[in-house]
């Protein structure tokens, strides 16, 4: 029946958008190890885990989720699957993480905290557990620190920019990078004033700084004309 309705209907002449990434699972070394890093550093809920079935071949795996606006978790946002021992790919020091391509495969994945306090908040925390900051870049879109997990997967721990920001120039804001100390007091310093890109590199003629204006929210932000 379910045939019978697929031939019968005609397929679009072009893909469907999807809504965006749903989760993504990245092959581990050691369960537990990555299971603590991105749970107790990282902030993960565990909401599940795969159970052995007789007779049937399944992956040591487990599933994570963050909290939504509600406070809420879903099915899962990321799972980690081990590596068997048995595999040679186990043995080894992971890479150094780096931006720059080195090898095929995932260069990073980028977790989003809610707002900018919170964003903060994770950035003390990160440091009060050693956890080294490999880059710290504000991009036009977003506020960025990278890290990386036991295995060297490179992450990017970020907070949103408003749309206003960003929006009418995702271009322009993509090439919009400002590097920013990774050591010391001034890697946990954030400003609140950001350019705002506009089509036509009209941020060079005329710039726009879009302010948070309070420093523990971006509800209240306004956006303001600055001379050259
Ligand atoms: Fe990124």
């Amino acid at each position: 029946m379910a045939n019978d309705a697929a031939k019968s209907s005609s397929a679009p002449s072009h893909a469907q958008p999807p809504r965006g990434i749903n989760h993504m699972v990245l092959n581990v070394r050691n369960l537990e190890a990555s299971h603590r890093f991105w749970t107790d550093i990282m902030g993960f809920r565990c909401v599940a885990e795969l159970k052995p079935i007789p007779g049937r071949q399944r992956p040591k795996m487990r599933f994570y989720s963050g909290l939504d606006a509600q406070g809420d978790v879903t099915h899962h946002d990321l799972a980690l699957a081990e590596v068997p021992e048995t595999n040679g790919d186990r043995s080894g020091a992971p890479a150094q993480w780096s931006l720059m391509p080195g090898r095929i495969g995932l260069n990073h994945v980028a977790i989003a905290w809610p707002d900018r306090e919170s964003w903060l908040k994770q950035l003390a925390f990160l440091r009060s557990k050693g956890v080294p900051f490999l880059r710290r870049v504000n991009h036009g879109m977003t506020h960025s620190v990278y890290i990386a997990d036991p295995d060297g997967h490179g992450i990017e721990v970020l907070y949103e920019l408003p749309r206003e920001v960003w929006a009418s120039d995702i271009d322009g804001a993509q090439n919009y990078a400002e590097m920013l100390p990774t050591e010391g007091d001034e890697a946990l310093v954030d400003r609140t004033e950001n350019p705002v890109f506009q089509p036509s590199h009209s941020q060079i003629a005329r710039p726009m700084i879009h302010s948070l204006s309070s420093p523990e929210s971006q509800g209240n932000s306004s956006v303001k004309s600055v001379t050259a």
